[in-house]
């Protein structure tokens, strides 16, 4: 996502905060499992309480989501307040809006979520927050809410790393165990990790500058796609994607990124000029100023979903044989994982399971609402890290949030060095119309 720089003026900030009063916020809030009150169950006359009850919080960058979650991985309830609608009508994120906007809504997302999920504060074991990596701004909000919270209560504090927290997600949904091959793809990040334990990471490879989403985000607005009727609403992945069904993806060369550096980190920053020149030509040919629509723009989006997919497969393809190579996962039974905003995209998806069928791995994603920012795996994270008695606070004295953060123990440089070649990989003949690795 475009992260428009730290914005100070005051009035401006007021003007999009006006925007945002009178635009529909996606807020939701769900109940899972039973339609009793959870707050208590009841076997045979037994009163049982689940031991471990998680509140996570999250609001890193544009998302003010809250779950509680049990130590068993039922999810009790949940609600997030996306502020995506505003930011596509300013072309970005600010951060000041982003900040004022998690504070008029954080308060209500948790309270929904205790709400649905039936459950009090004081039941509470504990309360998991995102405190790294994120928009300072944001990420402030989450915590001192947080704090008050932890203090006013007297419960323990987790605090998550947001890309652990993601990493993890898979482990709520499927019996996945350690060790496995995780790729995270959104708006911000590109991380190629091995995750290890619930706190213990190899980084083996990430964007050396843009993000996949980022890229997507800034074509989807080059080409205005929120004046297009089919996708006025939609992120700029989603309008790509959809957009692409219906292109040709061979119209338009981007290239392949990074072909002489044979390691596993990412770069989209040229495929992003590449695509900036194409549709600075077309509309010359087209005789569009910027801000008009394209007829082509079902090509551009093939082609530029295409150019990022191929470049995610190939990567990842060579962190498989990295693994299997150095032994850090066997060859049988291996799984990847894939999650990010970026993951929901089903084009690159087929990519990356062409590339995990021909080396055997297993290849599993969340179901889209988990794989995007959200709660519940926040709230997961502190169940896993309560589990395994890792970084659960009695004292929050000297606790900060931290913008940046790497994720484990980066080990990069050592897989560019073994250099492995990815071998091109045979499509299956039915998948040759749409992509081609
Ligand atoms: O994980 P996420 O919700 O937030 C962070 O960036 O951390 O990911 C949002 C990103 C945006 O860049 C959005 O354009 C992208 O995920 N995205 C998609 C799709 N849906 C959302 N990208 C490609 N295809 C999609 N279907
Ligand atoms: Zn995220």
């Amino acid at each position: 996502m475009f992260w428009v720089q730290f914005f100070s003026r005051h009035a401006s900030v007021q003007k999009i905060l006006a925007i945002s009063s009178v635009t529909r916020c996606t807020s939701k809030s769900v109940k899972h499992g039973r339609s009793v009150c959870l707050r208590s169950i009841f076997f045979n006359s037994v009163k049982y309480y689940p031991t471990k009850l998680v509140l996570g919080i999250e609001t890193s960058c544009d998302d003010t989501a809250a779950a509680v979650v049990d130590d068993t991985g039922k999810i009790l309830g949940e609600a997030l307040h996306s502020q995506n609608e505003v930011h596509l009508k300013t072309g970005g994120i600010i951060p000041p809006v982003a900040q004022q906007l998690h504070r008029e809504n954080i308060e209500r997302i948790v309270k929904e979520t205790l709400c649905v999920s039936g459950i009090s504060l004081d039941e509470l074991s504990a309360v998991a927050t995102t405190v790294k990596p994120g928009l300072a701004l944001s990420l402030g909000v989450g915590l001192e809410y947080s704090l008050k919270l932890v203090d006013k209560y007297k419960k323990l504090f987790i605090p998550i790393h947001h890309m652990e927290a993601h990493a993890l997600t898979i482990r709520l949904i499927n019996q996945v165990e350690f060790p496995f091959l995780v790729l995270l793809i959104s708006g911000g990040h590109c991380i190629l990790v091995v995750a290890q334990g619930v706190s213990d990471f190899l980084l083996l490879g990430q964007s050396m500058d843009i993000a996949p989403g980022d890229i997507l985000d800034k074509v989807a607005r080059r080409l205005s796609l929120t004046k297009h009727p089919e996708c006025c609403r939609m992120s700029g992945g989603k309008a790509i994607e959809h957009l692409a069904q219906q292109g040709n993806r061979l119209q338009y060369e981007l290239g392949a990124p990074m072909q002489h550096h044979p390691n596993c980190n990412f770069s989209f920053s040229g495929l992003h000029s590449n695509a900036t020149r194409i549709i600075m030509q077309k509309e010359k040919e087209e005789g569009l100023q910027e801000g008009h629509l394209l007829s082509c723009v079902t090509d551009i989006a093939a082609a530029v979903q295409h150019a990022v997919a191929l470049h995610i497969a190939q990567r990842t393809h060579r962190a498989i044989l990295f693994c299997i190579k150095s032994g850090i996962l066997s060859q049988t039974n291996a799984t990847l994982v894939v999650s990010g905003g970026v993951a929901s995209n089903q084009y690159i998806r087929r990519a990356l399971q062409i590339v995990t069928d021909a080396t055997n791995f297993n290849l599993l994603c969340p179901p889209p609402r988990l794989c995007t920012d959200n709660g519940v795996m926040i709230a997961w994270n502190g169940i896993e890290r309560m589990r395994a008695g890792l970084g659960v606070l009695h004292s929050t004295d000297g606790i900060r949030y931290e913008p940046k953060a790497s994720l484990g123990i980066d080990i990069s440089e050592q897989v560019g060095e073994v250099a492995i070649k990815v071998p091109s990989l045979e499509v299956p003949l039915n998948e040759l119309a749409t992509i081609n690795l």
